[in-house]
C-alpha cells in the first residue's frame, strides 16, 4: 500500500524535483494534496510553482492549496538569489491551467487528518514550517493522528546556510519550527547534513537531460540554474538537491543512516536564530524528539530518481 502524504511546499527548483518524485512513483507514495506556502519566494509564486510543476509531470488532478503567505512572528525572509526571480528560474514554462483549490491550505491538512484513519497521513515539509504549525495551533487533535512528518531543514555538523549558524527552513520561521519539534508527532529530518552529500554534479544533470524527456530537460535546466550558486559559494562540484531527500526517504529509507536523538530550536538569540540544536552524542540528558539522518548513499538516491523521473 502507498504512504499517503501531503507535500507541504515552497518551490523552488529542488522542491519541485522533489514534487516530481513522489507524482512519479504512486506504487510507493499516494499525494493527497500538495500545499505551498512562502519561503524561497513569496506566496503568490510558489502556489503558482507547485501547479506548473503537476502540470510538468502531467498530473492535473493533485489538488494545490496555498497556505501561510509569511511566518508566524516574522517577517518573510527569501531566497531569489539562490532560486531566481520566480523561484523555478532556470527554464521558462508556461502559465498553469490548473486551477488552485478554495480551501486554505492550512484547513486542507487539519481535514485530511480528520479524515484518514490515525497514523495514515505523512506530512512531508519541504520548506518553513509555518502551515504545519498553524494546523497544530488550529487543531491540537490532530498531532496524534499524524502517521510522520518528514521534513527538510536544519542542520547540525553543516550549521547553516542562510546564516552561519541557520538553514534556511527553519531560519524563515523558526517558530513554527519550535511548535513542530516540540509538537510529539514522530519526526524524520533530513538537514543539510544529509542534502550536502547529495550534489547535483554535472555528470548527474547530464543523465536528466539524457533522459530525452521533456520532464528530463526540465529537471536538468533547473538543477543546472541553481547550481550557480552553490558552486560559487562551496566551490563544490554542484548544488545539494535538498528536498528529493525527504520523498526518497520515503521510498528507499535504506538510503539513509540516522539516529534519534534530541533536537531543539533556538528562537531567541539574535546571533544564532533558528539553529537546530542537535544532540547527535546525546550529551545533553534531553529526550529524544526526532530521528536524523547523518548520511546517504548518494549514487543509489540518484539513480532513483533518474529512475522514477524517466516515468513521467
Ligand atoms: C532548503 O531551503 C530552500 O532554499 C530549499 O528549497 C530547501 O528546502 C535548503 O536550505
Ligand atoms: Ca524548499
Amino acid at each position: 500500500m502507498p504512504r499517503k502524504i501531503i507535500i507541504d511546499t515552497d518551490p523552488g527548483q529542488d522542491d519541485a524535483v522533489a514534487i516530481l518524485l513522489a507524482l512519479a512513483s504512486p506504487e510507493d507514495v499516494d499525494v493527497l494534496g500538495i500545499t505551498a506556502v512562502a519561503g524561497n519566494v513569496p506566496l503568490h509564486h510558489t502556489s503558482r510553482n507547485a501547479r506548473i510543476v503537476c502540470e510538468v509531470a502531467g498530473k492535473v488532478d493533485v489538488p494545490v492549496f496555498a497556505g501561510c503567505d509569511a511566518p508566524l512572528a516574522r517577517k518573510l525572509v527569501t531566497a531569489e538569489h539562490v532560486h531566481g526571480k520566480t523561484g523555478l528560474d532556470g527554464i521558462d514554462l508556461p502559465d498553469p491551467k490548473m486551477p488552485m483549490q478554495d480551501q486554505h491550505g492550512v484547513d486542507f491538512i487539519i481535514e485530511t487528518l480528520r479524515k484518514q484513519p490515525p497514523g495514515t497521513v505523512t506530512l512531508c515539509p519541504l520548506g518553513p514550517l509555518t502551515n504545519i504549525a498553524t494546523a497544530f495551533r488550529k487543531a491540537p487533535e490532530i498531532v496524534a493522528r499524524v502517521q510522520e512528518i518528514v521534513l527538510m531543514g536544519g542542520a547540525y555538523f553543516e550549521v547553516g546556510n542562510i546564516t552561519p549558524t541557520a538553514e534556511f527552513n527553519i531560519y524563515v520561521d523558526p517558530e513554527a519550527a519550535d511548535i513542530v519539534f516540540k509538537s510529539g508527532a514522530p519526526i524524520t529530518v533530513m538537514s543539510l547534513d544529509v542534502t550536502h552529500k547529495a550534489l547535483v554534479t554535472h555528470p548527474r544533470v547530464e543523465a536528466f537531460a539524457a533522459l530525452g524527456t521533456h520532464v528530463g530537460k526540465v529537471v536538468a535546466g533547473w538543477t543546472h540554474f541553481f547550481e550557480r550558486f552553490d558552486v560559487a559559494k562551496y566551490g563544490s562540484q554542484g548544488a545539494p538537491l535538498h528536498d528529493p531527500t525527504v520523498i526518497a526517504y520515503l521510498i528507499q529509507p535504506e538510503l539513509f543512516a540516522s539516529r534519534y536523538i534530541n533536537v531543539e530550536i533556538e528562537t531567541q538569540s539574535d546571533l544564532t536564530l533558528g539553529m537546530t540544536v542537535a544532540d547527535w552524542w546525546g550529551v545533553s540528558g534531553r529526550a529524544p524528539n526526532a530521528t536524523w539522518a547523518g548520511s546517504i548513499a548518494a549514487d543509489g538516491f540518484f539513480d532513483l530518481l533518474t529512475e522514477r523521473l524517466a516515468r513521467l
